[in-house]
């Protein structure tokens, strides 16, 4: 495994690797959990070169967000990398990705104002402008999200045919906790009690797929999905039924988002 930090270095390699063969490519923030470890397995396998990016990148969260207390585990993270079979973990710093105040941003503005960009205004254009700056710098063949951010991933998938990005974007299945619970970085700030809790989420989307499959009223499904969350706490950001492909009026994908305590949590399942 070699630790790359400049972008410009990065960049250099990847370009001689990118003639030689395929590069795999995993953007991460790092707290690596089974979720990014399946993406890693996957890209292993499907590539001659793997990179694993890891970034916590400010420009996607918002002033009252987790950006300082987001996990930073790097030693467990490097241990995790060389297991996984990584050649190159770009780990540039805020001032090596962002030498000069970011000018130049991404923005899809139809898709940013729905489901999780409603609360978080400015945290999709944070995401694709770095996805968009890790691309240039890494040049991969096929780049590995989880379906965890099932709106991040499709965005990032639009963003890649739009600017015509020579780049495959594969997206993941969710891997989840034995109890259901979708494996995430931000799970470790949940009290022992609110952990117990969480595994609700996945119950009420499990409640809703079956529900919908057998033809249930869209609002009866929501209004009783929130209920069950509810109960056990969480305050609901929302619960949508929509179009996986569009993110518009459909019935394929179930997405939701709740709070508990200080911890916000995502969800989703392909119906
Ligand atoms: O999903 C994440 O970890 C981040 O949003 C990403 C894609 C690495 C961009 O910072």
């Amino acid at each position: 495994l070699k630790i790359i930090k400049k972008p410009n270095k990065m960049q250099e390699i990847s370009d001689n690797l990118h003639k030689k063969g395929k590069i795999g490519f995993v953007p991460t923030m790092g707290a690596l959990h089974k979720g990014h470890l399946s993406l890693i397995e996957k890209a292993r396998e499907e590539n001659d070169f793997l990179i694993l990016s890891i970034f916590v990148n400010p420009l996607q969260f918002g002033p009252s967000e987790d950006y300082e207390r987001y996990p930073r585990p790097y030693k467990e993270d490097v241990k995790l990398a060389k297991g996984g079979g990584v050649d190159y973990l770009f780990y540039p710093s805020v001032s090596d990705l962002y030498p000069e105040k970011q000018e130049t941003f991404v923005k899809m503005p139809e898709f940013e104002g729905i489901l999780c960009g409603r609360n978080r205004p400015t945290h999709f254009q944070g995401v694709l402008t770095v996805v968009a700056k890790l691309f240039n710098i890494t040049k991969p063949h096929n780049a590995y999200f989880g379906q965890k951010d099932y709106q991040q991933a499709i965005m990032i998938r639009k963003m890649t045919k739009d600017l015509n990005f020579d780049v495959n974007i594969k997206i993941l299945p969710i891997i989840r906790e034995g109890d259901g619970l979708a494996m995430s970085s931000r799970n470790i700030y949940l009290s022992k009690e609110e952990r117990g809790k969480a595994s609700v989420l996945y119950q009420s989307l499990l409640k809703g797929k079956r529900l919908l499959e057998k033809g249930g009223d869209r609002e009866e499904i929501i209004s009783l999905m929130k209920g069950m969350i509810e109960r056990e706490g969480f305050e609901i950001d929302y619960i949508e039924i929509l179009d996986k492909e569009t993110l518009k009026e459909g019935k394929t994908l179930i997405a939701l988002a709740a709070r508990i305590g200080k911890t916000r949590l995502i969800d989703n399942i392909i119906i």
